[in-house]
């Protein structure tokens, strides 16, 4: 969970000349648990240099010690189209909201998270920024947006905070740099930026012949990692470019394969196939590509596209393109390969949810993972890490991997708390590891999963598993929703809306409630299904349906793993 690390009210110090310590308060809003890591390493140095840290989860927050505050560093992530992630929407509405105070005693700086392949790239960042300077604080540093790769920027951010409160406050002493602070408390040398080669023991397809569907069973060993992880928390995987799509970008260049380029600051060197399988990402422009692109191509097509004016045609031309239409749709002749190559942007990992219990299969971690293919542009498209799951990572091969843990997916601590579980297609994969986890450790809460997909006989992930936890008990209901089986569709909300009853019984009796899935369509449906209970069960208004589910949420009765 998360805490405040310092409650220790404002104190005179005694040092040779007494001082009173700095308070800052470090707030971090964010879906997968990344705004939390950089949150506290934040705070851990602000403390280290003598700083009195209050460290929260913006949900966790009592909005009536914002005046108290003299320091507030925001870390924020920006979800879906623009979109606060959950935990940081009550916050982020009272900030904007007429019962704001005026802040004008208060220092601020702002790190957003972001991905420039979004067009309201780090919106709730900049909306953080915007406000609190409306209301009258100062701006200690400036904001700093950080795209998917954020390591550098988060820590020129972090370097720029210290080194400036440092100047400004008597009682802060920057020692020596004393490197960056351990992300989380595991003992694992393993984390994001220094992945654990896993060895692949199992690699299944769950999906009958003839579904639409590819869905990848991966069981991975994480034996000798030391890495640990709960139910809910998330796999990260560093995948491999298509080499056939690596190759024809090699060829529409004109580059050399086994041409060396410099890879980093640090200087490191690969060839410029390795770089483009495994260092860059080629399957997705952004904005800040074009522009980057704009200033290497000799025609003037793609400088007007990146001009100001054009920004409809932008958009829909980076949608579904890849770097090798924009090579081929633009002159870049004669460009080299350690030209181009450092415009491109490093590749992100991917996050899948945990399928599996380490307390039921420990050593091991499950993910379910379900191949991407489309066309776009009359060519073959596939999802990076999904697509080579699916065709080129066979037992015994290995994958740099390391667990992202998500604090906002949590079974309830009490193991007899209810748990009503919404998750269709593989969505249902964290509740795989609920339930793992509630079998090994004999738990006794009722728990209620609503599943569905296209068919039945051929979509039906993990049936078995199911069937075998609904006879033990494990799971006290299962209702499921198979979409394409019949002539009208049936999906996931319109079963919870038939059990409504029930459902709303086993809210007045605390269940908690967990959503994994697809969120613009699924979960925002699943979520009216939720108001329409209430309001239909529990005679509620419509904005006391809302203020239930808000409250819920803050309390952290419902929790959702969108994407
Ligand atoms: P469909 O593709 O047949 O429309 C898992 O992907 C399941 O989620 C599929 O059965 C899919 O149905 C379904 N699904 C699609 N849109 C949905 C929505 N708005 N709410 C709930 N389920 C949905």
């Amino acid at each position: 969970g998360t805490q405040a690390s310092s409650n220790a009210p404002l104190a005179v110090v005694t040092t040779s000349s007494a001082v009173v310590p700095k308070e800052a308060t470090v707030l971090f809003g964010s879906q997968t648990g990344k705004s939390q890591g950089l949150a506290k390493k934040l705070s851990k140095q602000l403390e280290e240099r003598g700083l009195n840290v209050t460290l929260s989860s913006m949900s966790d927050f009592k909005t009536n010690n914002l005046k108290k505050v003299q320091n507030l560093f925001i870390v924020v992530s920006t979800h879906g189209e623009g979109e606060p992630p959950d935990n940081a929407l009550p916050f982020y509405e009272f900030l904007h909201s007429k019962r704001a105070p005026k802040l004008e005693g208060l220092s601020f700086s702002v790190l957003a998270l972001g991905d420039t392949s979004y067009e309201f790239f780090c919106k709730t960042g900049k909306d953080f920024d915007q406000r609190l300077e409306e209301l009258g604080a100062k701006r200690l540093t400036d904001r700093v947006d950080c795209d998917v790769d954020f390591d550098e920027a988060a820590a020129e951010w972090m370097k720029n905070v210290l080194s400036t409160l440092g100047q400004t406050t008597d009682a802060v002493s920057i020692p020596g740099d004393s490197g960056p602070a351990a992300e989380n408390g595991t003992a694992s040398d393993y984390s994001r930026t220094n992945p654990f080669q896993a060895e692949v023991l199992e690699n299944l397809n769950l999906n009958g012949r003839g579904s639409d569907r590819e869905t990848r069973h991966v069981e991975i060993s994480l034996d000798g990692s030391n890495l640990q992880y709960e139910p809910g928390d998330c796999l990260g995987i560093y995948p491999e470019n298509h080499p056939q799509l690596v190759s024809e970008l090699i060829a529409a260049m004109g580059w050399n394969a086994n041409e060396l380029v410099t890879l980093n600051k640090q200087g490191d060197k690969s060839t410029v196939q390795e770089a483009l399988l495994r260092h860059y990402e080629i399957t997705v422009l952004t904005k800040p590509l074009l522009e980057q692109a704009a200033k290497l191509t000799s025609g003037s097509a793609l400088k007007e596209l990146v001009a100001p004016g054009h920004e409809q045609d932008l958009k829909a031309y980076i949608k579904e393109r890849d770097v090798l239409d924009l090579v081929q749709d633009y002159p870049f002749g004669g460009v080299t390969a350690s030209e181009f190559l450092p415009i491109l942007r490093k590749m992100p990992a991917r996050l899948y949810s945990i399928s599996s219990s380490s307390k039921a299969v420990p050593g091991e971690v499950h993910i379910t993972v379900r191949a991407v293919r489309y066309e776009a542009q009359g060519r073959e498209r596939y999802g990076v890490c999904s697509v080579q799951l699916a065709e080129r990572i066979h037992a015994g091969d290995t994958l740099p991997v390391y667990i992202q843990h998500n604090p906002n997916f949590k079974l309830p601590e009490n193991p007899d708390t209810p748990v009503i579980m919404i998750g269709p297609g593989t969505g249902v994969a964290p509740f795989r590891a609920f339930l793992g986890e509630r079998e090994e450790i004999g738990a006794e809460g009722k728990t209620w999963l609503f599943y569905g997909d296209q068919h039945f006989t051929t979509d039906f992930l993990y049936q078995i598993e199911w069937q075998r936890w609904l006879k033990a008990g494990v799971l006290t209901r299962m209702d499921v929703a198979f979409s394409r089986d019949t002539d009208k569709k049936v999906y996931v909300q319109h079963r919870m809306l038939e059990k409504s009853k029930e459902l709303y019984q086993w809210l007045l009796e605390g269940a908690h409630i967990y959503v994994c899935g697809d969120e613009k369509k699924m979960a925002h449906d699943v979520h009216e299904a939720l108001l329409t209970i209430l309001e239909q069960e529990g005679s509620f208004s419509s904005d006391e349906a809302v203020e239930y589910l808000t409250r819920m949420q803050q309390q952290k009765r419902y929790q959702r793993d969108v994407y």
